[in-house]
Protein backbone atom coordinates (compact mmCIF):
# COMPACT_ATOMS: atom_id res chain seq x y z
CA UNK A 1 0.00 0.00 0.00
CA UNK A 2 1.37 3.34 -1.05
CA UNK A 3 -0.93 5.80 -0.36
CA UNK A 4 2.09 8.73 1.16
CA UNK A 5 1.40 12.38 0.72
CA UNK A 6 -2.33 11.55 -0.15
CA UNK A 7 -5.35 13.92 1.40
CA UNK A 8 -7.68 12.19 3.67
CA UNK A 9 -10.81 13.36 2.95
CA UNK A 10 -13.15 10.76 2.53
CA UNK A 11 -12.24 6.92 2.87
CA UNK A 12 -14.09 6.22 -0.52
CA UNK A 13 -11.41 8.10 -2.24
CA UNK A 14 -8.91 4.91 -0.79
CA UNK A 15 -9.88 1.35 -2.58
CA UNK A 16 -11.14 -1.33 -0.70
CA UNK A 17 -7.70 -2.84 -0.08
CA UNK A 18 -6.19 0.06 1.39
CA UNK A 19 -8.88 0.39 3.32
CA UNK A 20 -8.56 -3.04 4.87
CA UNK A 21 -4.98 -2.16 5.02
CA UNK A 22 -5.18 0.72 7.01
CA UNK A 23 -7.97 -1.29 9.68
CA UNK A 24 -4.98 -4.53 10.16
CA UNK A 25 -2.19 -1.91 10.29
CA UNK A 26 -4.24 -0.52 13.21
CA UNK A 27 -5.38 -3.23 14.92
CA UNK A 28 -1.39 -4.64 14.93
CA UNK A 29 -0.66 -1.26 16.28
CA UNK A 30 -3.32 -1.52 19.04
CA UNK A 31 -1.17 -5.04 19.72
CA UNK A 32 1.69 -3.54 20.25
CA UNK A 33 3.59 -3.41 16.85
CA UNK A 34 4.49 0.41 17.49
CA UNK A 35 7.60 2.35 15.62
CA UNK A 36 8.36 5.86 16.12
CA UNK A 37 8.49 6.14 12.48
CA UNK A 38 7.27 9.91 12.36
CA UNK A 39 10.34 10.92 14.59
CA UNK A 40 10.95 14.93 13.68
CA UNK A 41 7.79 14.83 11.74
CA UNK A 42 4.47 17.41 12.90
CA UNK A 43 1.15 17.74 12.57
CA UNK A 44 -0.83 21.05 12.59
CA UNK A 45 -4.11 20.56 13.88
CA UNK A 46 -7.12 23.44 13.12
CA UNK A 47 -10.40 23.12 14.87
CA UNK A 48 -12.35 25.57 13.78
CA UNK A 49 -15.10 23.37 16.01
CA UNK A 50 -15.29 22.12 19.49
CA UNK A 51 -14.00 18.25 19.80
CA UNK A 52 -13.19 16.23 22.70
CA UNK A 53 -12.00 12.92 20.69
CA UNK A 54 -10.33 13.80 17.89
CA UNK A 55 -8.55 16.62 19.29
CA UNK A 56 -6.80 14.32 22.07
CA UNK A 57 -6.71 11.23 19.97
CA UNK A 58 -4.59 12.68 17.38
CA UNK A 59 -2.30 14.67 19.95
CA UNK A 60 -1.55 11.35 21.56
CA UNK A 61 -1.49 9.66 18.16
CA UNK A 62 1.52 11.64 17.24
CA UNK A 63 3.26 11.11 20.14
CA UNK A 64 2.95 7.33 20.28
CA UNK A 65 4.48 7.86 16.57
CA UNK A 66 7.66 10.10 17.68
CA UNK A 67 6.22 13.16 16.56
CA UNK A 68 4.33 16.09 17.54
CA UNK A 69 0.68 17.57 17.08
CA UNK A 70 0.44 20.92 17.88
CA UNK A 71 -3.13 22.39 18.19
CA UNK A 72 -3.25 25.79 16.66
CA UNK A 73 -6.30 27.80 18.61
CA UNK A 74 -7.65 28.87 15.53
CA UNK A 75 -11.18 29.47 17.39
CA UNK A 76 -9.64 32.49 19.08
CA UNK A 77 -10.44 34.62 16.15
CA UNK A 78 -7.98 33.56 13.49
CA UNK A 79 -10.00 34.17 10.10
CA UNK A 80 -9.09 33.03 6.38
CA UNK A 81 -10.74 34.70 3.38
CA UNK A 82 -11.82 31.38 0.74
CA UNK A 83 -12.63 33.65 -2.35
CA UNK A 84 -9.79 34.66 -5.17
CA UNK A 85 -9.42 38.40 -6.85
CA UNK A 86 -11.42 39.56 -2.99
CA UNK A 87 -9.96 42.63 -1.75
CA UNK A 88 -9.03 42.07 1.61
CA UNK A 89 -10.71 44.84 3.04
CA UNK A 90 -12.70 43.89 5.71
CA UNK A 91 -12.43 41.49 8.38
CA UNK A 92 -10.54 38.17 7.34
CA UNK A 93 -6.82 38.60 8.34
CA UNK A 94 -5.57 36.05 5.68
CA UNK A 95 -6.08 34.49 2.68
CA UNK A 96 -6.26 30.62 2.42
CA UNK A 97 -3.62 30.63 -0.11
CA UNK A 98 -0.91 31.97 1.78
CA UNK A 99 -1.91 30.03 5.02
CA UNK A 100 -2.02 26.75 3.38
CA UNK A 101 1.47 26.93 1.63
CA UNK A 102 3.22 28.66 4.99
CA UNK A 103 1.76 26.16 7.51
CA UNK A 104 3.02 23.62 5.18
CA UNK A 105 6.51 24.39 5.31
CA UNK A 106 6.21 24.00 8.92
CA UNK A 107 4.65 20.88 9.39
CA UNK A 108 4.57 17.30 7.31
CA UNK A 109 0.58 17.04 7.36
CA UNK A 110 -2.52 19.37 8.20
CA UNK A 111 -5.44 18.53 10.04
CA UNK A 112 -8.38 20.26 9.84
CA UNK A 113 -11.87 19.94 11.68
CA UNK A 114 -14.48 22.63 9.68
CA UNK A 115 -18.22 21.47 10.05
CA UNK A 116 -20.55 24.49 10.06
CA UNK A 117 -23.51 22.19 11.89
CA UNK A 118 -21.11 21.63 15.33
CA UNK A 119 -21.32 23.87 18.07
CA UNK A 120 -21.50 23.98 21.67
CA UNK A 121 -24.20 26.73 21.55
CA UNK A 122 -27.33 24.86 23.02
CA UNK A 123 -29.36 25.40 19.46
CA UNK A 124 -28.87 24.22 16.60
CA UNK A 125 -27.12 27.14 14.51
CA UNK A 126 -28.30 28.92 11.40
CA UNK A 127 -26.66 27.46 8.54
CA UNK A 128 -26.65 28.00 4.50
CA UNK A 129 -28.58 25.23 2.39
CA UNK A 130 -26.83 22.04 1.95
CA UNK A 131 -26.30 22.64 -1.66
CA UNK A 132 -23.83 25.29 -0.28
CA UNK A 133 -22.57 23.70 2.61
CA UNK A 134 -21.65 20.26 0.38
CA UNK A 135 -19.13 22.14 -1.25
CA UNK A 136 -16.79 21.71 1.87
CA UNK A 137 -15.32 25.19 0.84
CA UNK A 138 -13.06 25.22 3.90
CA UNK A 139 -11.47 21.78 3.62
CA UNK A 140 -11.30 22.14 -0.21
CA UNK A 141 -9.74 24.81 0.07
CA UNK A 142 -6.79 23.84 2.21
CA UNK A 143 -7.00 20.67 -0.24
CA UNK A 144 -6.26 22.38 -3.14
CA UNK A 145 -3.73 25.16 -1.53
CA UNK A 146 -1.37 22.64 0.89
CA UNK A 147 1.87 20.94 -0.46
CA UNK A 148 0.91 18.57 2.67
CA UNK A 149 -1.80 15.88 3.33
CA UNK A 150 -4.79 17.08 4.95
CA UNK A 151 -6.55 14.98 7.16
CA UNK A 152 -10.33 15.47 7.52
CA UNK A 153 -11.26 15.42 10.82
CA UNK A 154 -14.74 16.05 10.09
CA UNK A 155 -16.58 18.43 7.66
CA UNK A 156 -19.87 18.81 6.62
CA UNK A 157 -20.01 15.85 4.51
CA UNK A 158 -17.40 13.04 5.74
CA UNK A 159 -15.92 11.82 9.12
CA UNK A 160 -13.32 9.37 7.60
CA UNK A 161 -11.31 8.83 10.86
CA UNK A 162 -14.56 7.95 12.59
CA UNK A 163 -15.57 5.98 9.91
CA UNK A 164 -12.00 3.99 9.89
CA UNK A 165 -12.12 4.00 13.61
CA UNK A 166 -15.64 1.93 13.94
CA UNK A 167 -14.26 -0.36 11.01
CA UNK A 168 -11.08 -1.15 13.56
CA UNK A 169 -13.71 -1.59 15.96
CA UNK A 170 -16.30 -4.05 14.47
CA UNK A 171 -13.48 -6.39 12.90
CA UNK A 172 -11.99 -6.28 16.35
CA UNK A 173 -15.07 -7.50 17.82
CA UNK A 174 -17.37 -9.22 15.15
CA UNK A 175 -14.15 -11.05 13.17
CA UNK A 176 -15.11 -11.73 10.40
CA UNK A 177 -17.81 -9.04 9.56
CA UNK A 178 -18.88 -9.82 5.99
CA UNK A 179 -22.36 -10.60 5.75
CA UNK A 180 -22.85 -9.78 9.22
CA UNK A 181 -25.97 -7.42 9.90
CA UNK A 182 -25.01 -3.67 10.23
CA UNK A 183 -27.70 -1.83 11.58
CA UNK A 184 -27.21 2.53 10.79
CA UNK A 185 -30.72 4.25 12.99
CA UNK A 186 -31.01 7.52 12.88
CA UNK A 187 -31.96 8.71 16.95
CA UNK A 188 -33.67 11.78 18.08
CA UNK A 189 -31.30 14.56 19.41
CA UNK A 190 -32.83 18.16 20.43
CA UNK A 191 -30.13 19.64 17.98
CA UNK A 192 -29.82 19.20 14.15
CA UNK A 193 -26.57 17.58 13.46
CA UNK A 194 -23.99 17.08 10.75
CA UNK A 195 -24.46 14.30 8.74
CA UNK A 196 -20.82 13.42 8.29
CA UNK A 197 -20.45 10.76 10.85
CA UNK A 198 -23.45 8.34 9.34
CA UNK A 199 -22.14 8.89 5.98
CA UNK A 200 -18.66 7.50 6.80
CA UNK A 201 -19.69 4.83 9.41
CA UNK A 202 -21.83 3.43 6.85
CA UNK A 203 -19.44 3.72 4.00
CA UNK A 204 -17.18 1.64 6.03
CA UNK A 205 -19.85 -0.77 7.16
CA UNK A 206 -20.28 -1.14 3.32
CA UNK A 207 -16.28 -1.55 2.55
CA UNK A 208 -16.34 -4.83 5.21
CA UNK A 209 -18.77 -6.37 3.10
CA UNK A 210 -22.13 -6.47 5.57
CA UNK A 211 -25.77 -6.31 4.97
CA UNK A 212 -26.21 -2.85 5.95
CA UNK A 213 -29.53 -1.46 6.97
CA UNK A 214 -30.77 2.21 7.16
CA UNK A 215 -33.29 3.22 8.97
CA UNK A 216 -34.74 6.59 9.84
CA UNK A 217 -38.24 8.84 9.61
CA UNK A 218 -39.48 9.72 6.38
CA UNK A 219 -37.79 12.85 5.37
CA UNK A 220 -34.28 12.57 7.15
CA UNK A 221 -32.96 10.43 3.87
CA UNK A 222 -29.56 10.91 3.20
CA UNK A 223 -27.18 12.77 0.34
CA UNK A 224 -28.72 10.61 -3.09
CA UNK A 225 -24.96 10.98 -4.47
CA UNK A 226 -23.36 9.78 -1.43
CA UNK A 227 -25.76 6.89 -1.10
CA UNK A 228 -25.05 5.45 -4.84
CA UNK A 229 -21.52 5.55 -3.65
CA UNK A 230 -22.55 3.46 -0.76
CA UNK A 231 -24.11 1.12 -3.07
CA UNK A 232 -21.33 0.75 -5.10
CA UNK A 233 -18.79 -0.21 -2.14
CA UNK A 234 -21.16 -2.92 -0.72
CA UNK A 235 -21.54 -4.24 -4.41
CA UNK A 236 -17.84 -4.25 -4.91
CA UNK A 237 -17.45 -6.09 -1.51
CA UNK A 238 -20.46 -8.98 -2.11
CA UNK A 239 -22.57 -7.28 1.27
CA UNK A 240 -25.97 -5.15 0.55
CA UNK A 241 -27.77 -1.90 1.48
CA UNK A 242 -31.45 -1.56 2.30
CA UNK A 243 -33.46 1.41 3.42
CA UNK A 244 -36.50 1.08 5.93
CA UNK A 245 -38.43 3.55 7.88
CA UNK A 246 -39.08 1.17 10.17
CA UNK A 247 -36.52 0.85 13.40
CA UNK A 248 -38.03 -2.65 14.95
CA UNK A 249 -37.80 -4.07 11.33
CA UNK A 250 -34.27 -3.21 10.43
CA UNK A 251 -33.09 -4.34 14.16
CA UNK A 252 -34.23 -7.85 13.65
CA UNK A 253 -31.25 -10.12 13.72
CA UNK A 254 -28.61 -7.35 13.81
CA UNK A 255 -24.94 -8.26 14.54
CA UNK A 256 -24.53 -4.55 15.18
CA UNK A 257 -26.30 -1.62 16.32
CA UNK A 258 -24.70 2.09 15.39
CA UNK A 259 -27.08 5.35 16.64
CA UNK A 260 -26.71 8.40 15.02
CA UNK A 261 -28.75 11.57 15.04
CA UNK A 262 -28.70 14.21 11.69
CA UNK A 263 -30.32 17.15 11.03
CA UNK A 264 -32.74 16.76 7.09
CA UNK A 265 -31.29 18.31 4.18
CA UNK A 266 -33.82 19.88 3.38
CA UNK A 267 -34.20 21.97 6.53
CA UNK A 268 -30.68 22.57 6.48
CA UNK A 269 -31.18 26.40 7.65
CA UNK A 270 -34.90 26.18 8.87
CA UNK A 271 -34.57 24.45 11.78
CA UNK A 272 -37.36 25.62 13.95
CA UNK A 273 -39.54 23.54 11.30
CA UNK A 274 -37.34 21.37 11.86
CA UNK A 275 -37.40 21.16 15.88
CA UNK A 276 -41.86 20.95 14.99
CA UNK A 277 -41.62 17.98 13.41
CA UNK A 278 -39.18 16.51 15.52
CA UNK A 279 -41.39 16.71 18.98
CA UNK A 280 -43.14 13.49 17.05
CA UNK A 281 -40.36 11.59 16.75
CA UNK A 282 -38.67 11.22 20.15
CA UNK A 283 -39.68 7.60 20.31
CA UNK A 284 -36.45 6.79 18.06
CA UNK A 285 -34.07 5.84 20.91
CA UNK A 286 -32.03 2.35 21.33
CA UNK A 287 -33.96 1.00 24.30
CA UNK A 288 -33.05 -2.86 26.08
CA UNK A 289 -36.45 -4.18 23.53
CA UNK A 290 -34.85 -2.80 20.58
CA UNK A 291 -32.02 -4.53 21.36
CA UNK A 292 -33.92 -7.54 22.40
CA UNK A 293 -34.89 -7.95 18.74
CA UNK A 294 -31.06 -8.19 17.30
CA UNK A 295 -28.76 -11.25 17.32
CA UNK A 296 -26.93 -9.77 20.87
CA UNK A 297 -25.98 -6.82 18.54
CA UNK A 298 -22.76 -5.08 20.09
CA UNK A 299 -23.96 -1.03 20.19
CA UNK A 300 -22.32 1.62 18.88
CA UNK A 301 -22.19 5.31 19.34
CA UNK A 302 -19.41 7.85 18.05
CA UNK A 303 -19.77 9.72 21.19
CA UNK A 304 -20.64 12.38 22.54
CA UNK A 305 -24.39 11.13 23.00
CA UNK A 306 -27.32 12.45 24.66
CA UNK A 307 -28.09 9.57 27.47
CA UNK A 308 -31.89 8.76 27.39
CA UNK A 309 -32.59 10.45 24.31
CA UNK A 310 -30.42 8.83 21.90
CA UNK A 311 -30.19 5.56 24.12
CA UNK A 312 -30.86 4.40 27.34
CA UNK A 313 -28.70 4.58 29.94
CA UNK A 314 -29.66 0.45 30.13
CA UNK A 315 -28.26 0.16 26.56
CA UNK A 316 -25.30 2.33 26.62
CA UNK A 317 -23.64 0.77 30.53
CA UNK A 318 -24.42 -3.32 28.60
CA UNK A 319 -21.98 -5.92 28.26
CA UNK A 320 -22.75 -5.31 24.71
CA UNK A 321 -22.15 -1.63 23.98
CA UNK A 322 -18.52 -1.22 22.67
CA UNK A 323 -18.46 2.88 22.69
CA UNK A 324 -15.70 3.00 24.47
CA UNK A 325 -13.61 1.20 23.23
CA UNK A 326 -15.22 2.54 19.73
CA UNK A 327 -13.30 6.09 21.00
CA UNK A 328 -10.54 4.66 21.55
CA UNK A 329 -9.92 3.10 18.52
CA UNK A 330 -10.52 6.34 16.62
CA UNK A 331 -6.63 6.80 18.11
CA UNK A 332 -4.98 3.80 17.18
CA UNK A 333 -7.17 4.01 13.34
CA UNK A 334 -5.64 7.79 13.13
CA UNK A 335 -2.12 6.31 13.86
CA UNK A 336 -2.39 4.26 11.12
CA UNK A 337 -3.33 7.40 8.36
CA UNK A 338 -0.20 9.37 10.14
CA UNK A 339 1.91 7.12 9.72
CA UNK A 340 0.65 5.82 5.89
CA UNK A 341 0.06 9.54 4.51
CA UNK A 342 3.21 11.11 6.56
N1 LIG B 1 -16.77 11.45 17.70
C1 LIG B 1 -16.06 12.59 17.65
O1 LIG B 1 -15.57 13.01 16.59
O2 LIG B 1 -15.94 13.21 18.85
P1 LIG B 1 -15.41 14.69 19.09
O3 LIG B 1 -16.43 15.62 18.47
O4 LIG B 1 -15.35 14.83 20.59
O5 LIG B 1 -14.08 14.84 18.45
Amino acid sequence: MNIKNKHFYNTADFTQKEINNLIDLALAMKKGKIKKSLSGKSLAMLFFNPSLRTRLSFIIAMQKLGGLGVDFPIKDGYTFEYNLGEIMDKGTIEHVKDAAKVISSYCNAIAIRSSELITSSAESVKVQGWSELKKDKTMKSFMEYATVPIINMESNVYHPCQGLGDAVTIKEKLGKPKKKKYVMTWVYHPKSLPMATPNSQILSACDLGMDVEITHPKGWELDPDILKTMKQRVMETGGSLNITHSQKEACQNADVVCAKSWGALKNYGNWEHEKKIKENLKEWIVNKELMDLTNNAIFMHCLPVRRNVEVTDEVIDSKNSVVITEAENRMWAQMAILSSLI
